[in-house]
């Protein structure tokens, strides 16, 4: 596909769509941050919010994004302006989030690709898994280095554009990696101890509920769904006129969190088996894991396998990410996708390397009693992701309006969408004002 207005490509087909989307979704917010917020958060109880979370404020967002996507069919700041004048900012907060998300994202995936490299010369030795994580973050080049790699690589697929790079390479790795989960979550949940980890992840203790856990649980939704960028709205812009919104958008909350749900199988029952504190934060997987595959016959060749699938998932979501912020580059300084890529690419590069040296060289630099990693997640999580969602949820229900939404959605009457009452109510009255009360509750409470 070219850039440049009218001539934007299309999904080869809706199932395109379907699975770069839950490729963009799925991704680290899954596999590494999800089963340790579950593990700081109290485990079950939390999980439960959590999917409430999905179900009535993750759903509904996740439609208005494709809806406005597939309705303006432009980048995802002219998106809001071919509406209505004047509302670009709300892209523009989409496009900050992306970018910061983007820049620390690197720093995770150089990590995944470092363990990744570590298995095909044998493994992590088991003992000294934490020591191994401690050592490696904090070193200086190494990290910097396999960051390069990994904004290498996914750069050179954005470069090959929409339907030849990130589609065909969803298409095989995603279900891949759902199989290579089930095998490793078998051998996680049939650990010696590993019941305490099932009863902490299974069992609710509602007690452990409260607005904090309520807004980490809604943050964490709307990341791990990709909301709230402007990302759904980008690929949205892709969607063929005919196709039903609906039901290709009710699949990517349904993948997403079967992933999700699964990456606490394979981490919780192992964190208890061999005695990891599940409320140490980042590290989680990263200390875990090499534990889990010491314990598997043919352990560093499944522990390669599985830091493949990592990578996969973290690469399609970077994908999105860089896709994001190109298109609007792009499209705004008439540059072809190859010179943008090659203009961004450095750029995210640069802005990685303050995340990569907050484990090590600037370990002492803290905000809030966040070093600068944790505060680039924390801003995007918790600031910019929120304000351009209550946006965007003002724009869809004050702005564009509900009506020509559903009119949309519904692809002008072809398809039924029986629940539009209540969706127009969720994402104009509800949506709005859960986010407003999160918003003021964690600025609150920020570093207490
Ligand atoms: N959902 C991604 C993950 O789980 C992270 C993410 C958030 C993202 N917003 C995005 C990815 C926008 C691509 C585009 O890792």
């Amino acid at each position: 596909m070219t850039n440049g207005g009218t001539n934007r490509g299309s999904w080869n087909s809706n199932i395109g769509f379907v699975l770069a989307a839950a490729g963009s979704a799925i991704g680290l917010g899954n596999l590494w941050k999800f089963p340790y917020i579950v593990g700081r958060h109290g485990g079950a109880a939390f999980v439960v919010v959590y999917l409430i979370m999905i179900v009535v404020l993750g759903f509904p967002f996740i439609l208005a994004e494709t809806a406005l996507g597939r309705h303006a069919r432009t980048n995802m700041v002219d998106a809001y302006t071919t509406v209505r004048r004047g509302w670009g900012f709300v892209g523009v907060f989409n496009f900050l989030a992306s970018f910061f998300l983007l820049s620390y994202y690197g720093v995770l995936g150089g990590w995944v690709l470092n363990y990744l490299w570590q298995f095909i010369k044998g493994g992590v030795e088991s003992g000294s898994a934490e020591q191994y994580f401690a050592g490696f973050t904090a070193s200086t080049l190494p990290p910097i280095l396999w960051m390069a790699v990994f904004i290498a690589l996914y750069a050179v697929i954005v470069s090959h554009g929409i339907t030849k790079g990130i589609e065909r390479f969803s298409n095989f790795a995603m279900p891949l990696l759902l199989i290579m989960m089930i095998v490793v979550g078998i051998r996680s949940v049939t650990l010696p101890g590993a019941a305490e980890g099932l009863s902490f992840y299974l069992k609710p203790d509602f007690s452990k509920i409260n607005l904090s856990t309520i807004g980490v649980a809604t943050s964490q939704a709307f990341y791990s769904l990709s909301l709230g960028m402007g990302a759904i709205i980008t690929y949205g812009s892709y969607v063929k006129r005919d196709a039903n919104i609906v039901r290709m958008s009710a699949a990517i909350p349904i993948l997403d969190t079967i992933v999700a749900l699964l990456a606490g199988f394979v981490i919780l029952p192992a964190v208890f088996s061999f005695g990891y504190d599940p409320q140490q934060g980042p590290g989680l997987i990263f200390v875990t894991l090499p534990a889990v595959f010491a314990r598997m016959k043919f352990g560093a060749f499944f522990g390669a396998l599985f830091f493949v699938l990592v990578l996969f998932a973290a690469v399609t979501s970077a994908i999105s990410l860089l896709e994001n912020l190109l298109d609007v580059v792009g499209e705004k300084c008439r540059l072809s996708r190859g010179k943008t890529v090659l203009l961004l690419a450095p750029i995210m590069f640069v802005s990685g390397l303050p995340s990569s040296l907050a484990f090590g060289p600037m370990q002492g630099f803290t905000l809030f009693g966040m070093n600068f990693f944790d505060l680039m997640d924390f801003a995007v999580s918790h600031v910019l992701l929120p304000i351009s969602s209550f946006f965007l949820c003002i724009f869809v229900g004050y702005v564009w309006r509900p009506r020509n939404a559903v009119r949309e959605i519904t692809s002008h009457g072809r398809y039924r969408f029986v629940l539009s009452g209540v969706w127009t109510a969720l994402i104009a009255v509800v949506l709005p004002a859960v986010i407003l009360g999160i918003t003021i509750h964690s600025f609150w409470t920020v570093g207490g």
